[in-house]
């Protein structure tokens, strides 16, 4: 058996992936362990959450840095003083430089409320209402230095039905959200996946499409 992949994992707020994480490792599902949380925002609830699973959290406001540059390299310089495996951007509300991104190509991974590469960016769910879509999604990928445009390595979906609003299809999703990052993050523990320049690997044959998780949380077959 391979060791616990070590996680560092970025949240601006409400943290419920973040809690998904760690409810996942507790439970034995995700042979992971997360070193430290860290914030772009004091007040994020995904702090609280960190402590009060007694894992270290950094909170670093990007107030008082001359650049955007500045702020993510002295925010990566905390990260890796944890020597993390992986960073996960659950939730984090800012965009990455590039020299911060590339120095992490291929070990940072984000969970997206769209099925990428469909609506990058904001106000995801009400997107996909107005488009009249009939499903909607969340994507994990590989962070590059354009948002939400890695590469995508697995998604699920969920049905839009008749009178959804935002709120309602966000609802919907967010468990499935859940599902999916932590199905992701055990792929990694289970050192099935890998980043490589040619794509991504799973189980050391190129990943030719994103993986797609059943509504059992089990994979689909490709
Ligand atoms: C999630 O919808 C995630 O996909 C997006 O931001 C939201 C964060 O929610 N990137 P939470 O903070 O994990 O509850």
């Amino acid at each position: 058996m391979s060791a616990t992949l070590s996680l560092a994992v970025l949240v601006s707020g409400r943290g419920s992936n973040l809690q998904a994480i760690i409810d996942a490792c507790r439970s034995g599902r995700l042979r992971a362990k997360i070193l430290a949380v860290l914030s772009d925002r004091i007040e994020a609830e995904g702090l609280r959450r960190a402590e009060a699973a007694g894992i270290p959290t950094i909170a670093l406001a990007p107030r008082g840095y001359p650049s955007r540059r500045a702020y993510d390299e002295a925010l990566f310089a905390r990260i890796s003083s944890f020597a993390p495996e992986l960073v996960v951007l659950a939730g984090f509300m800012r965009v990455l430089s590039a020299p911060v991104v590339e120095a992490w190509a291929g070990r940072m991974i984000n969970i997206h409320p769209s099925l990428l590469p469909k609506y990058p960016g904001l106000q995801t769910h009400r997107r996909a209402i107005e488009a009249g879509d009939r499903e909607h999604g969340a994507s994990v990928h590989f962070v590059s230095a354009e948002v939400d445009a890695g590469p995508v390595i697995a998604r699920v979906r969920v049905p839009i039905l008749p009178g959804d609003d935002p709120e309602t299809l966000a609802a919907r999703l967010l468990p499935r959200e859940h599902a999916l990052l932590t199905a992701t993050l055990a792929l990694f523990a289970e050192r099935r996946l890998e980043w490589r320049p040619a794509g991504i690997h799973l189980d050391g044959c190129i990943l030719d499409r994103p993986l797609e998780l059943g509504a059992d949380d089990r994979w689909l077959p490709a």
